[in-house]
This record gives structure tokens, sequence and C-alpha cells, in this order.
């Protein structure tokens, strides 16, 4: 089933950044490019009501109609994303105060404070207006609420969200006696007697570090609390969409990996998720894959939307390569290849003002056709057109399920000590990579999955589950006893969803199930590494070393090495009922990865495809039971492979996509 009408190819268009007399000449280069769709009103708040009682909605309407008459899918945007200048002015508490306590004036975006009154009022007027307006237009395809929510901008941390906050823990907890049990607040003298004296984690300490807290349970519930004031913000404007489009899919553009956001959460009040993918120019393919793996999560399954990908390079990196011939469409089919019923860019036309006026665009500054990148996009929307309307409404079924989990991500990366190095997407990638290039296809979940849906896997991955939240680990010991596959390893079992360590020994609650005790873990300097051997092979660690004394586990893997704890097992299956329990001590590079999680893959019974290096195969399945299978040679060489997927031998071009 396909929520749309019909592929979607475009992107952001703001013909409100030129002259109405050039929007007709945009829209036939478009055209001719094969673009279908234009997502507009992203930014446009000052121009839709330039003071508190008057809107205005006559350049908008003009915009409608000239999309309408050209025959264009609409993504309509409901504009609240940047606050307008008498806002900030005569209502200064809807922007953000930053960690540092700044309060922002006039200017940027997505800074708006999402606990503040005024701007949900004027937020869910604005958003009803629009939707009362347009509701019923042709073409249109869906509602885009905000955009990006919490980019850039951070959390809120202004007296109105510490109030709020407040009264959020006091509903949680109950009494300043649980709370200060909940959070260890006897440390360091943070004990509290009255919920007033409860500040926002603003306070570091330059010897802990920035983005880490003193009191670990502070942080947490705080970006708890952030996430669900975010949340009521978009849903205020979805619930205003509704009173007048009952149908229209509401959706807001997600941002992958992002932090701050928990976006399964997010996913549960969307009627389609949709994405930006900005991969940089150091992005392995996989962990571009890993990405749509999790937006197709969060949204459950379902296809999803390419909201943005640029046609060339961003501006925002540091520094901003620009793609390479045939890239762009590469990264669209494998969005498409991953469930994206969409692809499109951010933006259409590239501005010749602001901050992203070096950020790439269909249409750029030449104004013309000539350009390789409007003649890249002209060609992949012909081939968009020709190839991507089958697979639109098909399934990826994953065979098995990898746990990216957003209150590990905050835990793993709260912590203070023993090292710095763990950046949790990563470490959740080094899981997933070696699945990825034997092509077994991967559904992302979250920790709290239910037995029932674990069990359609042949193996579960839960890597740095440092937060194991009630009811957890019982969910997987009986997965394993009834013949399921669990990988994990270092950083596992940890914290109590308070951040409160689990007395007994790590990995706690998953100790039993694991059959290991790890004893210490020791921390490894950024520019070495730790021998390991794996079946005669060497390989390396890197990061941290779990200490592990094994408790029922067998040993697959023994540090090498001069340090004492060298000829100790690096890493452990544990037989557990009818399966097994990989523990992983290390972050072992891509070859130890493949080392120890390859076997587990043929024993698990997970179908694989031997695939030339950094070529990838995904398939989506119709309702009708009809298999596209789509293989990508995700890099810029030409690729041999004989007798591909048993049939002919294929040549592919550098990057280039088949689809059988
Ligand atoms: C984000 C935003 C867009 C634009 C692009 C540039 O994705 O949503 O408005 O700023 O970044 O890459
Ligand atoms: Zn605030």
């Amino acid at each position: 089933m396909t929520m749309f009408n019909r592929f979607m190819f475009g992107g952001d268009w703001n013909p409100e950044q030129w002259p109405e007399d050039t929007w007709e000449h945009d829209i036939r280069l478009l055209e001719d490019a094969h673009i279908n769709e234009a997502t507009i009103n992203v930014f446009s708040w000052a121009l839709l009501q330039p003071d508190e009682q008057t809107y205005d909605f006559s350049m908008l309407d003009r915009i409608v109609d000239l999309l309408v008459r050209h025959g264009f899918a609409i993504v309509l945007a409901t504009g609240t994303a940047a606050i307008p200048a008498w806002m900030a002015r005569d209502y200064p508490q809807v922007m953000r105060t930053g960690i540092d306590g700044t309060h922002q004036v006039f200017g940027g975006r997505h800074n708006f404070c999402p606990t503040s009154p005024d701007f949900r009022r004027f937020a869910r007027a604005l958003a009803s207006r629009v939707a009362e307006r347009y509701a019923g237009t042709p073409g249109l395809e869906a509602w885009h609420v905000n955009n990006e929510y919490g980019n850039g901008g951070g959390y809120c941390y202004c007296d109105l969200c510490a109030q709020a906050f407040r009264g959020w823990l006091e509903r949680k907890y109950g009494s300043v006696e649980e709370l200060n049990r909940a959070w260890c607040m006897n440390f360091w003298s943070h004990t509290i007697h009255d919920w007033n004296e409860i500040v926002p984690p603003v306070t570091y300490s330059d010897a802990i570090g920035t983005d880490k807290c003193v009191i670990s349970g502070l942080q947490i519930d705080y970006r708890r609390f952030q996430n669900e004031q975010m949340l009521d913000c978009f849903r205020l404007e979805r619930d205003a969409i509704r009173e007048h489009d009952a149908h229209t899919p509401v959706t807001t553009n997600l941002m992958g990996v992002f932090k701050d956001l928990d976006y399964y959460s997010w996913g549960r009040e969307m009627d389609v998720v949709s994405w930006d993918n900005y991969p940089g120019m150091d992005t392995e393919p996989s962990f571009t894959a890993m990405c749509h793996d999790l937006m197709r999560g969060v949204g459950g399954g379902k296809p999803f939307m390419l909201m943005e990908q640029t046609p060339n390079q961003q501006n925002w990196f540091p520094y901003c390569k620009v793609k390479k011939p045939g890239e762009v469409a590469k990264l669209s089919w494998q969005a498409v290849a991953h469930g994206a019923d969409t692809v499109q860019f951010f933006q259409l036309k590239q501005s010749i003002g602001g901050c992203e006026r070096f950020h790439g665009a269909v249409i750029g500054h030449d104004d013309s056709e000539r350009s390789r990148t409007y003649r890249e996009v002209r060609a992949l929307g012909a081939d968009l057109e020709r190839r991507a309307s089958a697979l639109m409404g098909s399934r990826v079924y994953g065979q098995v399920a990898v746990v990216f989990d957003w209150e590990n991500y905050w835990s793993l990366e709260g912590c203070v000590g023993p090292t710095q190095g763990l950046h949790y997407p990563d470490e959740v990638h080094r899981f997933y990579r070696p699945f990825w290039r034997r092509n077994v296809p991967v559904d992302m979940v979250e920790s709290t999955v239910d037995l029932a849906t674990l069990k359609q896997y042949r193996a579960v991955v839960a890597p740095t589950l440092i937060l194991v939240k009630p009811g957890v680990a019982q969910t997987l010991t009986q997965y394993v006893r009834e013949g399921g596959t669990l990988i994990t390893g270092y950083m596992s079992g940890i914290h109590n969803e308070f951040e409160l360590v689990v007395e007994g020994g790590y990995p706690g609650p998953l100790r039993e199930l694991c059959g290991v005790w790890i004893e210490e873990i020791d921390a490894i300097a950024p520019d070495a590494h730790i021998d390991v051997t794996i079946g005669g092979r060497t390989v390396r660690g890197s990061i941290v070393a779990s200490i592990i004394e094994p408790e029922g586990a067998q040993t697959i893997a023994i540090y090498g090495g001069g340090d004492f704890y060298a000829g100790t097992p690096a890493a452990t299956v544990h037989t557990v009922g009818e399966g097994r329990v990989v523990f992983i001590g290390t972050a072992l590079d891509a070859e130890g990865m493949g080392a120890v999680i390859d076997p587990v893959i043929d024993a698990c019974g997970a179908e694989t495809v031997d695939s030339p290096e950094g070529v990838e195969v995904i398939r989506r399945t119709a309702d009708d039971g009809t298999v596209f299978t789509t293989v990508i040679n995700t890099a810029d060489r030409s690729v041999q492979w004989p007798h591909a997927l048993g049939g002919e031998d294929l040549d592919l071009a550098p990057f280039e996509t088949r689809i059988m």
C-alpha cells in the first residue's frame, strides 16, 4: 500500500526569494528535469503573518495556483520553523534560551521555546489557517509540519521550561525523596528539599567536559522532557491540520541518527516518516543504509519519504565536497531500495542570498539547464519515472533486528568515563556493517520491542545496550531460550532507566544471559589498539576492552598484546536454552566484527547474498508478492560480478543501480 498518488520527485522550492516573473521559467526548467513535486512554505511565517493581527496568503495563493496549473504534487509546510520578527519583539519568551543561558533574539530558525504558550498558540493558529485554506488543493500529497525539530537550536533551558520540568518531575516521582533516590542526589551535595530547587542541567564543570552532567538522571530526564515538549508542538500542529483535512498524510522531516529527539516516539505520531539524508564525504554507504533502515523502523516498517538530500554539495560541513558524477543517483536509488517512496531535494533553486547560497540545488546560479547537476537530476528523473513507481508501497522485510535506542544513545554518550571515545551511532554501525556486507536485510528496532516481534528475526543485535529498561532483559532471555541468537557486547548491561548502575557486577541484568562477568573495562587510547586473535587470525580492538570472566560462556576470541589481561577472552558465546548469546568485549575493526559475526549469520539461517565488495543487494516485496531486487554499486569504480545472483554476469558502471 502506498500513501501517495505518484512517485514524487522534487523538493523544497522557495519562490518567495525571487521576482514573480521568474517563476514560470523555473517551473519549466523543473518540468524538463522530470520534477513533479514542490515542497513549499517551509520558512514563510513572516510573509504569511506580517503582524499579530494580519494574515496575508496572497503570495502563497499564487505559488499554489502555479503549481496546480502545472499539475505538480505539493508537500505543503505549515511554515512555523522560523519565528517572525514581530513575535520575537513582542513576545520574547517564544525565543529559545541556550544551555549557556543566552536568550536568543530575532534571527535564525528552529529556535523557539517548545514550552512557550505564545509560541504554541501562534503556531497552532498558523497551521490551522494554512490547513483551512489549502485542504483539498489538487495535488496536495502531504502536510509538512515545522522543519527538522531540534536542529541547530539544542534544547531550551528557559524559565518556562524549568517550571514545566518541575511539574513533569513531580508527576513522575511523586516526592522529592523519591527523586533524590532515583538520581543519587546525595552525590556532591545535590540533595533537594523542594521541587523549586530543581534547575535544568546547565551547570557543567570543566572536570567532566561539555555535554556531560554531574547528575546523569537529571540529564536523561531533561532529554525525555524536552523530547516530549517538542513532540507536543508537532502534535498540536498536526491536530490543527486534522480539523480541516481528515486524510492527507502529515509528516515532519527527521534527521536519521540525530541525537536530541527519540524518533521512535515521533514515528508513532506521524502518518508517514520523512527524513533528510546528508552523508558527508567520509560517510560509508553502509552507514547511510543503516540510517534508511532506522527511519523505516521509526515508521513501523512502512515506506518513508526521502524529504531532502542535496543534488550536489552541502554548504554547512566545514569542507563541502561536490558529488561525483552518478553519486546523487546512487544515493537516491539506495534510499528507494531501503523503502523510500519519494526522492526529494533541498532545494530546487539555489539561493543567491542568505547563508545557504553555496548549497547545491537543481537550478544553480547559472540559472540554466547546462550545469552537470541539472543534467544529472534530469537523467535521474527520467530513470525514476521509468523504474521507481513500481516499487511504491512495497516493503523491506528484515531478517535480523538491530537495536537502536535513543535512551541508550543519551546514556552511553552521557557517561563520564571510562572513555570519551564512544559515539553511539558509530558503535551501532560497527555491528550493522557485517550484515550489510553480506546483504542480510536489517530492521532497526527500539530496545523495548516485544517478544512476538523479536521472534520474527533470525538474530537480534544489541550494541552498547548500556541502559536496560524494565522488561528488556526478560524479553531478550525468553527470545534466546526459545532458539534466538543475540549479539551484544562492551558497555552493555550497566544502567537502569534512572542512570544508576545495576549492582552486582556487569553486565548487570544481562549477566546470566551472557554467561560472563565483566570485572573491569579498560580504555584504549585513541591512536592505540589491542590485538585480538580469533580463529587463527589477528584483528584489532579499540576504544574499550572488557576484561571478561566467563560464567558458562565459551571463549571464541582472545586478547593479545602486552597487557596483564593478554590471553583472556575478548569474545564469548553462551548457550541458553535453544539459543545463544555472543558477547563481544571490544570495538573490533571491520575484519574482526566479520570474523565474529559471519559464522553467526551462517548459523542462524539468515539469507545472504555474496556480492563483490561495495555492491549492495536489497529487496522490496510488494503486497502481491512481487519481489524487486535492487543491486547498487555504491563505489566510484566499475565492478564485474560474474554469475550475479546465480544468473548472468553483471558489469556495473560506477554508482550504477540495477533493479531485477
Ligand atoms: C536542512 C533543512 C533545510 C536546509 C538543508 C540544507 O535539511 O531542513 O531547510 O537548510 O538542511 O542542507
Ligand atoms: Zn523554554
